[in-house]
């Protein structure tokens, strides 16, 4: 077997720039040359077993026929079309689907093509909703230390402090507040505290209900949610929940919100709509958020509006998951893997330097104290026959809920072993 990258991969590189990537040190990427089910088969021939799903988003696997025969078909008849002043079936059946089945009146979809833009949307969404009802100044957003919201400046700001790099682009970024999230009776006072000091510039809270995924797979108590929903309430603030992450059954849940029983007033969709194949993401607004926008007055429409906003190849991806989600039984299969996930990694806990294991739904955590050489232990990964891609110090397994038992067994123990000096 050739190990010699193909002649693509060496005249391409030089004009590549990675994503959080010192180009100077890091390894090269891997040659991927096709995908299937949990497996990438790079171009030499070998064969990983993906633990990351791409950044969460492969839900159902990759290649998935379902979703390949939907996105071709649509091909076929409209691969995009601008969506100012134009309507299509797979965008209006898309947002008539997800407004069923989010929970209670969040019944308004506002397409984007990414995460960060939901998220951008979201931010601007809260803020006109308080102009629209004649409320002035209500600006800042009390977001949570350990979030992550997306690389684009508004969702940078919402992001932690140092995830969300604001020392670095400090003068760039609008200036949020940042705070602890409410865990206990004392933090919970503090966050109140500091809402009735500024209910007047606040337009609401940001946060990734349940777990805080690229701030470190954190979770929370679905209590964390309740509160600021009292919190929300008792202001008259909007919680905007972020489940580009959670969403789709990452947490066990179809969403993490329902899982807490809460209701956002805004919610933000990603990464698994599609399941993974293109690029969709969703901002869902409650009834009582849109009727703010609702008006005579031009003024108070919201002035948004990508140019491949509602997609409809990713519409189309996006019905057929939704499918599959109804098919199949997705979260029966997740409950598996989350027993696999448990009795796999358990092992992990009597590791020298391994600060804590947890796993919530098919989400596997493993956190060490510190990494001596990153680079080796990303090599021996490989050597291992699999896919991970750390954050830090946090070693973390999210595959595709159709894993096997046999291939997620092989995902942790390659993570027993590589982590066992
Ligand atoms: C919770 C959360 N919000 C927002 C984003 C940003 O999404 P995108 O990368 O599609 O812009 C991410 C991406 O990891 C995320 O995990």
């Amino acid at each position: 077997m050739t190990r010699r990258p193909p002649a693509w991969f060496e005249a391409g590189l030089p004009h590549i720039w990675a994503p959080y990537t010192q180009m100077k040190t890091a390894a090269p990427p891997l040659a991927v040359a096709r995908t299937d089910g949990v497996r990438l088969t790079l171009a030499d021939g070998r064969e990983l077993i993906d633990g990351i799903a791409s950044w969460w988003t492969a839900c159902h696997g990759y290649n998935h026929p379902r979703i390949r025969d939907a996105v071709a078909k649509q091909l076929e008849l409209m691969p995009h079309v601008m969506f100012g002043g134009l309507a299509h079936e797979p965008a209006l059946s898309l947002a008539r689907r997800l407004a069923a089945l989010l929970p209670g009146d969040l019944n308004r979809v506002f397409f984007t093509d990414s995460g960060s833009v939901s998220v951008e949307v979201a931010l601007k969404m809260a803020v006109q909703y308080w102009l629209n009802k004649g409320a002035h100044g209500h600006t800042k957003f009390v977001a949570f230390k350990g979030g992550y919201h997306g690389d684009t400046t508004g969702a940078m700001a919402v992001s932690d402090p140092d995830e969300g790099m604001h020392k670095l682009f400090a003068g760039l970024l609008p200036e949020q507040y940042v705070l602890d999230l409410p865990r206990d009776d004392e933090s919970a006072r503090a966050l109140e505290k500091f809402v009735a000091a500024h209910a007047d510039e606040l337009a609401g809270f940001i946060i990734e209900p349940l777990v805080q995924g690229a701030g470190g797979m954190l979770f929370h108590a679905p209590q964390v949610l309740q509160r600021l929903r009292r919190l929300a309430d008792k202001h008259d603030l909007l919680l905007i929940c972020d489940e580009i992450f959670t969403g789709f059954g990452r947490t066990g849940a179809m969403f993490a919100s329902e899982a807490a029983g809460i209701v956002p007033d805004i919610l933000c969709l990603s990464k698994a709509l599609t399941g993974g194949t293109l690029a969709l993401a969703a901002t869902v607004a409650r009834d009582h958020v849109f009727e703010a926008f609702w008006s005579d007055k031009n003024e108070h429409a919201l002035m948004h509006g990508p140019t491949f906003m509602a997609n409809p190849l990713a519409c189309a991806a996006a019905n057929a998951s939704l499918d599959l989600f109804e098919e199949e039984p997705r979260l029966a299969q997740i409950a598996a893997i989350s027993r696999g996930l448990s009795d796999g990694l358990a092992p992990c806990r009597d590791l020298p330097d391994v600060k804590d294991v947890r796993v919530m739904g098919a989400i596997g955590v493993v956190e060490l104290a510190r990494i001596d050489d990153m680079k080796a232990l990303k090599a021996r990964f490989v050597e291992e026959g699999v896919w991970v891609r750390p954050f830090g110090t946090t070693f973390y397994l999210t595959p595709a809920f159709t894993i096997s038992a046999t291939d997620l067994a092989r995902l942790t123990s390659a993570v027993v072993k590589v982590l066992t000096p």
